[in-house]
């Protein structure tokens, strides 16, 4: 699977036999258990982990730049750090995936209204961060690639209210 292709889910059919991934598909518990841990291993490097994902982020979308302050200090790095927040507040995939599924969805409109996110910018948000948890944690397989591309695409297709 390419680093393009958005349609989402693991490529490895041990995560589920047979059935087509797509993306409003609710990650694994398996998934989510990949993703817990190497965000719990970048989020030691919280600088290290803002400045790749804000490197890749406006090489590969040089237009979003505007939207985000002139100055970016570790500390106003917002939308990294939220990132993070978010999909660690996974933890407990049963107890907390519903809740996080419904303020997703609050959080996309937000993001629409405030920030003017047009649907189009989630890739690129999305594979900035891929490339930035690659870049900074230590063992990186195409199943945590692929666990990531997972969640994000959830949460983004949650966001964007795409989800039937
Ligand atoms: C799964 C996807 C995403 C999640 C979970 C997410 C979450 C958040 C959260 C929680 C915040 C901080 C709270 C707030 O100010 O509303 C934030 C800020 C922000 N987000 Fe997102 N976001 C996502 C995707 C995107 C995308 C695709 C863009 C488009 C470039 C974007 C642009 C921004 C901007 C510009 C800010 C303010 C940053 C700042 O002031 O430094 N977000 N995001």
């Amino acid at each position: 699977m390419s680093m393009m292709d958005t349609a989402g889910g693991l490529p490895d059919s041990r995560y589920a036999p047979g059935v087509a991934l797509g993306a409003h598909r609710r990650p694994s518990a398996e998934a989510m258990a990949i993703v817990q841990k190497t965000a719990a291993t970048v989020a030691e490097r919280p600088v290290a982990l803002a400045e790749a994902f804000y490197h890749h982020l406006f090489l590969l979308a040089p237009g979003v730049r505007e939207m985000f302050p002139a100055e970016m200090s570790a500390q106003n790095e917002k939308l990294c750090r939220a990132l993070l927040a978010s999909i660690r507040a996974l933890v407990e995939p049963e107890r907390y995936a519903a809740r996080m599924e419904h303020s997703l969805y609050t959080l996309g409109h937000d993001h629409a209204h405030r920030y003017a996110v047009q649907p189009e910018h989630y890739p690129y948000v999305g594979h900035a961060l891929v490339r930035a948890v690659r870049d900074v944690s230590q063992d990186w397989t195409t199943t945590t690639s692929s666990a990531w591309v997972w969640v994000y695409d959830w949460m983004s297709a949650h966001m964007l209210n795409q989800v039937r």
